[in-house]
């Protein structure tokens, strides 16, 4: 197997590690880091209209010269722009403000109750060929369950917190024996995880940064970490993860430090109200 991409319950093929983009800064930054990271070897990127930051990221994958097709690019659609109509409408604004005539991966950014009126829109933009694949952010297994019910297709690919103090467990079980992909937003708990010591023993005996030990603790369990970094030697350091593989035994104590679904390192947007599964 080629540790380097997963494939979906539709058999696309979505790079094993992406990078995130959420404060990338203005347009220009944003440009600069993505093409960075593209030229370090990123094949995924990962924005939402949400961030703002979309026609840097277009920008950003335009100056890096890489084929289109060669680039997995995922973006998501924001709470304000649920239902049918709004989110075609939305779907077309992403589309316009990144240069591209397709999205890799679509995602709906929050649940909602209007998930199952969304997610129809979805389809069709699937039905389509606007989108590659289609899946969800933040969704538990009740949004999940509940949307069942209504979809004609299910979410390929699930993106929730996951970091070693809340790796998800239950959540990881549920999406695997549903062949959903999870991917892990804040995979390295946007720095915090630095002062961990078992993290930090780790890293010694590994030779291998805090970062790098958690990126392929996450790789090893199946799940794609998505992480942001606006520094160039971290953006490279993030992605040098593929020469070698935690044991078992050491797994085992990332695993020991989850601390419970609940623990979170952002915060849940005010006009979220839709969380209670
Ligand atoms: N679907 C959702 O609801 C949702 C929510 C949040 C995030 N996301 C996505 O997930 C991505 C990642 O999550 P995140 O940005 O919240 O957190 P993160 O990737 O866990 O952490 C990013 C932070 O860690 C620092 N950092 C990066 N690499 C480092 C390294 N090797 N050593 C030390 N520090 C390092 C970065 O600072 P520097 O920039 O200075 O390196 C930045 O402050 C986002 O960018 C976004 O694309 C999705």
């Amino acid at each position: 197997m080629n540790e380097k991409y997963r494939i979906l319950s539709n058999d696309i093929k979505m790079p094993s590690i992406g990078f995130g983009t959420y404060k990338s800064g203005n347009d220009e930054d944003t440009a600069k880091i993505v093409k960075y990271a593209l030229e370090v070897g990123y094949r995924q990127i990962d924005t939402a209209s949400f961030y703002g930051n979309e026609v840097g990221v277009g920008k950003g994958i335009k100056e890096s010269g890489i084929k289109r097709e060669e680039i997995f690019l995922v973006t998501k659609l924001w709470n304000d722009d649920h239902g049918y109509e709004n989110t075609i409408k939305a779907f077309n604004k992403s589309l316009e403000k990144l240069q591209v005539n397709y999205i890799d991966l679509y995602l709906i950014h929050w649940p909602n109750k209007l998930n199952a009126e969304t997610w129809r829109a979805f389809e069709y933009l699937y039905k389509i060929g606007k989108v590659k694949a289609i899946g969800v952010c933040n969704f538990k297994i009740g949004h999940l369950e509940e949307l069942k019910a209504t979809a004609e297709i299910m979410p390929m690919v699930n993106q929730v917190e996951i970091h070693p103090l809340s790796s998800k467990d239950t959540l990881l079980d549920y999406c695997n024996k549903n062949n959903i992909q999870l991917v892990a937003w804040s995979p390295i708990m946007r720095g915090k995880v630095f002062s961990n010591e078992s993290i930090i023993a780790l890293a010694e005996k590994y030779k291998k940064t805090i970062a790098e030990i958690i990126l392929r603790w996450h790789i090893q369990r199946g799940v794609i970490p998505i992480p942001k970094s606006s520094n160039e030697e971290r953006i490279k350091e993030n992605i040098d993860i593929f020469d070698f593989e935690i044991s078992r035994e050491d797994m085992n104590i990332i695993d020991s430090l989850n601390e419970g679904d609940n623990v979170s390192v952002s915060g849940v947007p005010e006009n979220t109200n839709y969380l209670d599964f």
